[in-house]
């Protein structure tokens, strides 16, 4: 995916939204002519213009006018009498409900784009916005950026899209290179989740992984089988042991220094499918298991943004790669293996694998000296089943570290609720055999499974667990992605990442 930024001479800064392949011009009627597009945007539930000025003297047309030219979804498009003789475009940014004003900005400016494509349009010119903010024109940027992405290297007829340039009509400084840093991770991200299982096995990942290491001068550490058993990470080979293609643990290391020695860790969970093992899943779906890995991805890509925006702060990324299926010498339900802090584990369920391989991240991350971990993964149908598709699960020792994913995440469009870690629900998780076995009967799923990984999480760390089991992948769109791989988190984290950076502690 091409996407160029760039800010013309006076300043003003302007994307030229750019892409593979050149349109084959479409028909059209050719009513905007070959001049820019005027594009006005306003919420039409508050009758409120967002574009400032001239936008509001004209927003009556939005109601009244009889010459609209188009009309669909929430975009309006009217010839009238204007300084530019160009048909103006109005977008409505109050068409989904539930949004903050900036995700509202992303999704118009994802329509827009969307729009334009199909209609050959060359350049859209975006006045200022109301109480304009370089976060605001950002956030529009952002949804330009989501429209451009296809998964389409499994079609024969690839997503031909338009050439379409984007300007804004004045100086406001705009950091595009920010914007592509986020986007190229996003693109990363997405890629590798929406692979099939086939053929992203943890191998694969720990060579994609290295080439990031190796590009941006960051020091790698992959642990096979051997290194995995010579170094106790019994987690992650006990999922692994079902399947031909070994597991791995994978870790990366940023080591810019932080002025106050913070070191961030991010732990993802990537089982790069995840059939349940010999507690099987039933087949309902079960092909987005290939998106189990969604957490590892997005520590990956995660840590791509940061080395090319060079934050100064010191950052781990530990991938735990294993593949759960069952297989001849795959774990049996009962089976008792001894994590690497000596707890003796009982697995119970072989399908509650993301916790299992969780832990060895964790300890690793500890062992590096983090300061501070946020662990990511699509970990429980339960979390899926309390917050649905649109809002991802928090779990956290920490009120600060907590609040900074939070307010990041309403920042990025990412919603995000805490839950409780309560210890109550810890009872659950003894076992009659082992310390600690890897299901409850029955319960809170999200909540106990979040409990199993505080009890390897030392008691100083501030430590957060995102489980993104129900917004990570979406069969039938959600918000900017029409199917596929979200990349949900990506945004939080970086944006997290940046506020430590900046010594923004909540
Ligand atoms: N990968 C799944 C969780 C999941 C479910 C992710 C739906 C995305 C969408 C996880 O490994 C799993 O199977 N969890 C089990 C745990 C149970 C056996 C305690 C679950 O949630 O059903
Ligand atoms: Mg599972
Ligand atoms: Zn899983």
């Amino acid at each position: 995916m091409k996407r160029k930024f760039s800010a013309s001479k006076g300043g003003s800064a302007q994307k030229k939204h750019s892409t593979d392949k050149k349109n084959a011009a479409k028909e059209h009627s050719g009513w905007w002519g070959d001049g820019p597009v005027f594009v006005f945007l306003y919420d039409k539930r508050e009758k409120e213009a967002i574009t400032n000025g001239k936008a509001k003297e004209i927003l009556q047309f939005v109601n009244d006018s009889e010459q609209v030219l188009h009309e669909s979804e929430a975009l309006r498009i009217i010839r009238i009498n204007n300084e530019y003789s160009h048909p103006v475009l109005f977008v409505d940014t109050g068409k989904e409900v539930g949004l903050n004003l900036l995700d509202h900005l992303r999704m118009a400016g994802y329509r827009l784009a969307k729009w334009a494509e199909n209609n050959s349009v060359k350049t859209l010119m975006i006045p200022p916005l109301k109480d304009d903010s370089p976060k605001k024109r950002n956030a529009i940027l952002q949804g330009l950026c989501h429209a451009s992405y296809a998964f389409d290297k499994y079609k024969s007829k690839k997503h031909e899209k338009a050439d379409v340039e984007y300007l804004f009509a004045d100086d406001m400084e705009i950091d595009g290179n920010s914007l592509q840093a986020l986007f190229s991770g996003i693109d990363i991200a997405k890629n590798l989740i929406n692979e099939p299982g086939c053929n992203l096995t943890p191998g694969v990942v720990a060579n994609i992984a290295k080439g990031i290491a190796q590009k941006y001068g960051l020091s790698i550490k992959i642990r096979g089988e051997s290194e995995l058993k010579r170094d106790n990470y019994n987690g992650i080979l006990t999922v692994g042991r079902g399947s031909k293609n070994q597991p791995a643990m994978v870790t990366i290391s940023y080591a810019a220094k932080h002025k106050k020695n913070i070191r961030l860790a991010l732990v993802g969970k990537g089982i790069t499918f995840d059939t349940g093992g010999i507690s099987l899943k039933t087949q309902d779906k079960m092909y987005e298991m290939k998106s189990d890995m969604s957490g590892a991805a997005i520590v990956l890509a995660a840590m791509q943004v940061i080395a090319e925006l060079k934050l100064p702060i010191a950052v781990d990324a530990i991938l735990c790669l294993a593949e759960n299926r069952p297989g001849e010498n795959a774990v049996l339900p009962g089976d008792i293996f001894k994590a690497k802090n000596g707890k003796s584990i009982m697995v119970e369920n072989t399908d509650a694998e993301g916790r299992l391989v969780l832990i060895d991240g964790l300890t690793e991350a500890a062992e590096l000296g983090a300061t501070h971990i946020i662990d990511i993964a699509t970990l429980t149908g339960a979390i899926q089943r309390a917050l649905g598709n649109a809002i991802g699960g928090l779990f956290s020792n920490s009120e600060g570290l907590a609040l900074t994913i939070t307010e990041s995440g309403d920042e990025c469009g990412e919603k995000w609720w805490r839950m409780p870690l309560d210890e109550e629900y810890t009872e659950g998780l003894k076992d009659k055999v082992a310390d600690i076995r890897n299901i409850t009967d029955g319960g809170p799923g999200a909540i106990t499974a979040a409990l199993f990984l505080k009890e390897f999480v030392k008691k100083d760390l501030q430590w957060a667990h995102l489980d993104i089991a129900g917004v990570a992948f979406t069969a039938n769109g959600y918000k900017y992605t029409e199917h596929g791989a979200t990349a949900f988190g990506l945004k939080t984290i970086v944006e997290t990442a940046k506020r430590y950076s900046a010594d923004e502690l909540r």
